[in-house]
């Protein structure tokens, strides 16, 4: 992909030749309030001796007002061109410093910014003179990185306005209209010859048994449509929007190219009839000669080879089975087709697609049953899913409405529903499918309410109801007379002699064993990703969870997103949902992608991973551990490779860094010679009784929990210092080697939860690296203890104080370390 570099011509300026480094310090005092400890006149007076300050400014407040335009007139009038800002809330005053600097023609990132007041006066405050000692030291370590910082310029990468859904269901469908309703071009791709996925098969939705195929209609201005809210799928007009494309038969073979600009390969199997030729005459099926099971109809009746699925489908044209069909040997259709339609030489064709982004929305699917033997499900015919029964219980289903014995075709008077069939289970999926409970009840109810004599009972091993209105529903359920079983059935056995199904199952509320006879018993299955949810995964370089679902990048905070920038997710892809939040989780994944595109083009800073080709080559670790796939190795010279950087796809985390055993690679907005600097300075001051412990934390939890302490003025000791790195998966067994050397006498790595840090890998990588780094203090004579990893999020300042107190004593406890 080309990308335009240096869009600011300031920057592009600075970016030339490293000048002489004239800082500027700007200290705020918070209105007077943390000057109550920190002593300013001595504070000033220090800066003043630094070697490259050419500025010291107090004031109460330095990232809005006159604060601010202090330090955009010391850049612009006194030519300042490195900023160091002592400042309340850095990660909010930041923002607005940095872009008031570029307004004044200074690349942003010769800024740094502290916070002397929560991780210095706050938890300090009642040893001031010990506090304005560590100030001192924050504020030459900010002082000795600044100097070192380098302008980085900022890139743009052109973004096709065009989006891919893969996944025909209705939380597909909701995004792909969502997208083309915004103005994109999209391409929805469907892998079966009709859209409506599970949905179509479902027939009615709890909890209002309305039509589970119903969508939200667009708001373009379709003349066809009016502007009503919901509408079936057929008639919605979603795919009369010009900039909607509907690629049915289809699936994805081969994904290239970068975020914002890939290039998709699309399969297109042959349907062998003209969709704009077909009116769906059916003059077609009345000749067919070739019979099948009719799978949409759940195999309860038979299709002809030429079929289409009625009456909730999309496109509302005929296909031809090609493993059914005997084509030029019969060509029946063909004669009798009046419109031509019907095209038995199609070829299966590849077409290229050029998309910004991509929405995964593939659903899930019911859980294959025979796997329990117990259950003998695919064994006696009078077994079925709930899918099964959801296709007799459309009137246009396969037994128009009623509910019957597949064996003999009698009505099912007597119905058991077995719950939690292959979810909950270790054996098969051991988590909850969210929705069976729902779709049982559903069932249930349906059934007692059109045929009060039916018997229905419901064996559970808890029913969950968690959703709106769901609980009345199981209240409706009960007083109807659904009967209800807690226990999970050991068996289901078949006595041939009446044709009856006996469910076996001890009732656990009642403490005895019940045989429950049945004409027809179905199984709740657990619900599981789509079939070719891990082919797809692999195609587009995402990952799927431990259960096989699409992994979002943050269930919480990103739960449409993925690791990969431009991909997203959307309804059952990710987990089982209900439709309405399917359909709320599609119209997120249309916003996340429409953000994504809307400018046209991706900007970025240049905060990436950069690669020593001198240095680096011929192994594997970066690209292994790059949480983003940022990483390739590309040839150099015979038999020899060096690695790549995606500037786009790089999120400068580091955790290559930590990684390479040569160190051949580095952050351009951290370099080495910064950590390095900033570590002497924090360690050349001391001013306290105690030894110096380091704390290298991460710029998120870990820090955010060190931000807390100081901010609820919980106290610790001020010989710990804080050395803030991207990710703690920066860290290197040297660097905490290089700590000891300079002064530390204890070092404390903070970092995210092993699951929790914000870019994936990094604080379990660290958490290895440290464990190797107290083997190898060990072996050079160093106590292992004086080096700890902690783990923590914003709520625990608590625990940060607690563990800056606790290295504390036990370094003292260890006694003066002494370096050879
Ligand atoms: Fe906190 Fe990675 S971001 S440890």
């Amino acid at each position: 992909m080309t990308a335009k570099k240096g869009l600011s011509k300031r920057s592009k300026g600075k970016v030339k030749k490293m000048e002489e480094a004239k800082v500027g310090v700007f200290l705020s005092d918070c209105g007077g309030q943390i000057a109550k400890i920190l002593d300013f006149e001595a504070l000033t007076g220090f800066l003043k001796t630094v070697n490259g300050v050419a500025l010291v400014a107090r004031g109460s407040e330095f990232w809005r007002g006159q604060g601010l335009q202090a330090i955009v007139d010391a850049v612009k009038e006194k030519k300042i061109n490195r900023v160091v800002v002592a400042e309340n809330i850095p990660k909010i005053s930041e923002i607005a410093i940095t872009k008031a600097v570029e307004e004044a023609e200074l690349n942003p990132h010769l800024v740094e910014v502290l916070d002397i007041k929560d991780h210095c006066a706050w938890p300090h405050k009642d040893t001031p003179k010990e506090a304005t000692e560590k100030a001192k030291a924050m504020l030459l370590a900010a002082v000795e990185k600044a100097k070192l910082l380098e302008p980085i310029e900022k890139t743009e990468f052109p973004a096709v306005k065009s989006v891919l859904v893969i996944g025909g269901g209705i939380a597909g469908i909701q995004a792909a209209e969502d997208l083309a309703d915004m103005g994109f071009q999209v391409y929805l791709v469907e892998k079966e010859p009709f859209l409506g996925g599970l949905a179509a098969k479902a027939v009615r939705f709890f909890p209002t048994d309305d039509c589970a195929i119903c969508i939200q209609s667009p708001t373009s201005d379709l003349k066809t449509v009016t502007q009503t809210s919901r509408k079936c799928v057929y008639r919605s007009g979603f795919s009369e929007i010009p900039n909607l494309n509907v690629l049915t038969n289809s699936k994805i073979v081969k994904v290239e190219g970068a975020p914002g600009n890939f290039k998709v390969t699309v399969e297109r199997k042959p349907r062998y009839v003209n969709e704009k030729k077909c009116v769906a005459c059916d003059l077609c099926t009345s000749v067919c000669p070739v019979e099948v099971p009719d799978e949409y109809n759940a195999k309860l009746k038979t299709r002809k080879a030429i079929y289409v699925n009625k009456p909730l489908v999309y496109p509302p044209v005929y296909a031809i089975d090609a493993k059914a069909c005997k084509f030029h040997e019969c060509a029946k259709c063909v004669e009798v087709c009046p419109t031509k339609a019907i095209e038995l030489d199609q070829k299966t064709e590849h077409l290229t697609l050029n998309v910004g982004s991509v929405i995964v929305a593939t659903g899930f699917r019911e859980y294959d049953p025979s796997v329990i033997k117990e259950y003998h499900y695919g064994e006696y015919p009078d077994i079925v899913t709930h899918l099964e029964l959801a296709r007799m219980l459309d009137a246009f289903g396969p037994t128009n409405g009623t509910v019957v014995r597949p064996s003999d075709g009698k009505p099912a008077k007597r119905i058991v529903f077995v719950q939690c069939v292959g979810s909950r289970d270790r054996r098969w999926n051991p988590y909850c499918s969210s929705i069976c409970c729902m779709i049982s009840l559903k069932h249930a109810t349906l059934i007692k309410s059109a045929f009060p004599d039916t018997d229905v009972t419901i064996c559970y091993i808890d029913i969950r109801t968690t959703g709106r209105e769901h609980e009345y529903y199981y209240e409706r359920a009960r007083e109807i007379g659904v009967k209800f079983v807690k226990g999970r059935p050991a068996e289901i056995v078949h006595d041939p002699a009446t044709n009856t199904l006996v469910v076996e199952v001890e009732d656990e509320l009642l403490r005895r064993l019940l045989e429950l006879e049945a004409d027809l018993v179905v199984l709740a299955t657990a619900m599981v990703s789509s079939e070719n949810a891990r082919e797809l995964a692999e195609i587009l370089g995402i990952e799927l969870d431990q259960d096989g679902f699409f992994k979002e990048y943050n269930a919480k905070l990103r739960p449409t997103e993925t690791k990969r920038r431009g991909i997203f997710l959307c309804g059952g892809a990710t987990f089982p949902k209900d439709a309405p939040t399917a359909s709320l989780h599609a119209h997120s994944a249309a916003v996340k992608a429409a953000k994504f595109l809307m400018n046209g083009k991706i900007v970025k800073d240049l905060k990436v991973a950069v690669v020593n080709e001198d240095y680096c080559g011929d192994c594997e670790f970066c690209p292994v551990t790059c949480p983003y796939g940022a990483i390739t190795l590309e040839p150099k010279g015979e038999g020899h490779f060096v690695a790549r950087v995606s500037e786009l796809l790089c999120e400068g985390c580091g955790v290559c860094v930590g990684t390479c055993p040569v160190g051949a690679i580095e952050l351009r907005h951290l370099k080495p010679s910064q950590i390095s600097a900033q570590m002497k300075a924090l360690l050349s001051i001391n001013g306290t009784s105690k030894p110096l412990v380091l704390a290298i934390s991460c710029s998120e939890c870990g820090n955010a929990a060190i931000d807390s302490s100081g901010m609820a003025m919980m106290s610790y000791p001020a010989n710990v210092r804080v050395l803030r790195v991207p990710c703690t998966g920066i860290v290197q067994v040297q660097h905490i080697l290089e700590a000891f050397k300079a002064g530390a006498q204890g070092v404390m790595v903070v970092g995210c939860k092993p699951d929790g840090c914000h870019y994936e890998v990094g604080s379990q990588k660290t958490h290895k690296k440290v464990e190797l780094a107290k083997t190898l203090l060990k072996a050079y004579g160093i106590e292992p203890e004086r080096l700890e990893m902690f783990n923590l999020v914003y709520i625990e300042g608590d625990k940060f104080a607690e563990a800056a107190k606790m290295m504390t004593e036990r370094v003292e406890k260890l006694g003066s370390l002494q370096l050879a």
